[in-house]
């Protein structure tokens, strides 16, 4: 296993909020870092000491790019396969183009996950009208989500009826479409493993995640379930990353059905919205863990401090360019901290930030980012 050092300079493909997050425990432990965007003010841009501006699927850039680091990671599970094997010529990459080639396709995604027995709800494969109609006869109320480009719930239209027929129709014009069963949900969990080039593996306290129209608003640790099902969304999500063969993080959320059964909604090869809170709540973080595994150093203990929470702030907050959210008032509530990513516009449903607490209880840390989050909105 090749280890990197302090010292060593790490590239992320993608400057997003993950990567500046972990760009900040990375410069915090003493790396450098650079950073491929297409924007060249991307958020971890102001943490990065190089920003190449290219897209994820320009191959001379991704050669420059390796050619700057030693390790590569992603915040972005949208990066060609193709620029992948590319910087790997020049610097170690993880995670590598075959785990990144499984996941970065709805389809392909759920379709490995099917063959090897993971529980996934019943889905078909729709590339035209016809074939969204015939899936949605087999399968009753679903969920048409297209195989690449969605995210935060976007590509994606509900299918109650005939009448929604047309608007999941008409994702067949982006992409391909996967159709899955609509299923009754208890709750949502995720699990978040760690897995070194040797393969040894370490997995956080599992999150309660709570979406609103298809996006994350808050997520709480640990999540309230019962031991059985904790140790049992863990299990599945460790056999996934040695599936996987994945060096790096492995997100893995989860659907809850009322008698407690999982089902793996989707994957994801980086650090996860629902784990901002390991930062206060754990003894190490999902972004120093994402270092340390993808340098080859020991993985972190994930041992639990405390419980702990977040709720996303989302570009709706901002009325306008100048009438920001009221900072002070929800800094009044003790123990909350604000994280803002440095986006320069807030658009609606655009994560700018995020506010987290700790708490005696899972329950009491998300009812102080709750009431922290209320008090940013207008008297
Ligand atoms: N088959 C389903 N049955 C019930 N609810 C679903 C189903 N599929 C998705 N949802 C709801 O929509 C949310 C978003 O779906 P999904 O994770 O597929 O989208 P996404 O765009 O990748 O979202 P994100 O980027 O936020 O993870 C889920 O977390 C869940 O709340
Ligand atoms: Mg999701």
């Amino acid at each position: 296993m090749t280890i990197f050092l302090p010292g060593a300079t790490i590239g992320f493909f993608g400057g997003g909020q993950l990567a500046r997050m972990s760009a900040l425990a990375a410069r915090s432990m003493g790396y450098d870092v650079h950073v491929l965007d297409p924007d060249p003010d991307c958020p971890a841009a102001a943490v990065a000491s190089h920003v190449i501006t290219a897209k994820y699927d320009d191959i001379d850039a991704s050669i420059a790019f390796a050619r700057t680091c030693d390790v590569i990671t992603l915040d972005i599970e949208q990066v060609a396969t193709e620029s992948i094997a590319a910087a790997s010529v020049h610097a170690t990459v993880h995670p590598g183009a075959a785990p990144i080639h499984i996941i970065q396709d709805r389809g392909r995604q759920k379709e490995w996950l099917q063959q090897r027995g993971f529980p996934v709800s019943p889905f078909r494969i729709a590339r035209s009208p016809l074939e969204i109609a015939a899936a949605f006869d087999a399968l009753g109320r679903s969920i048409a989500k297209t195989t690449s480009g969605g995210y935060d719930g976007r590509g994606q239209a509900r299918i109650r009826s005939p009448h929604d027929l047309p608007a999941a129709s008409a994702l067949t014009e982006l992409a391909t479409v996967v159709v899955e069963q609509w299923i009754e949900l208890a709750g949502e969990l995720s699990v978040m493993v760690a897995r070194n080039s040797r393969g040894e593996v370490r997995t956080f306290p599992v999150s309660w995640n709570h979406h609103d129209n298809g996006v994350l608003t808050w997520a709480m640790t640990p999540a309230p379930v019962n031991h059985g099902t904790a140790d049992a969304a863990i299990a599945l999500a460790t056999s996934i990353a040695h599936a996987l063969d994945i060096v790096g993080l492995l997100a893995v959320e989860l659907f809850v059905t009322a008698d407690e059964t999982l089902m793996v909604n989707e994957l994801a090869p980086r650090p996860h919205n629902t784990f901002h809170a390991t930062e206060r709540a754990c003894l190490t973080s999902q972004f120093e863990q994402q270092i340390r595994a993808v340098c080859g150093l020991p993985l972190g203990s994930t041992e639990l401090l405390t419980a702990g929470a977040i709720v996303n702030l989302l570009g709706d907050l901002w009325r306008s360019d100048t009438d920001h959210p009221d900072w002070e008032r929800a800094l009044e509530v003790p123990g909350v901290r604000l994280h803002l990513y440095g986006k320069k516009v807030a658009k609606p449903g655009r994560k700018m930030g995020h506010l987290s607490a700790v708490g005696p209880t899972p329950q009491a840390a998300r009812d102080a980012v709750l009431d922290a989050y209320g008090r940013l909105l207008p008297r």
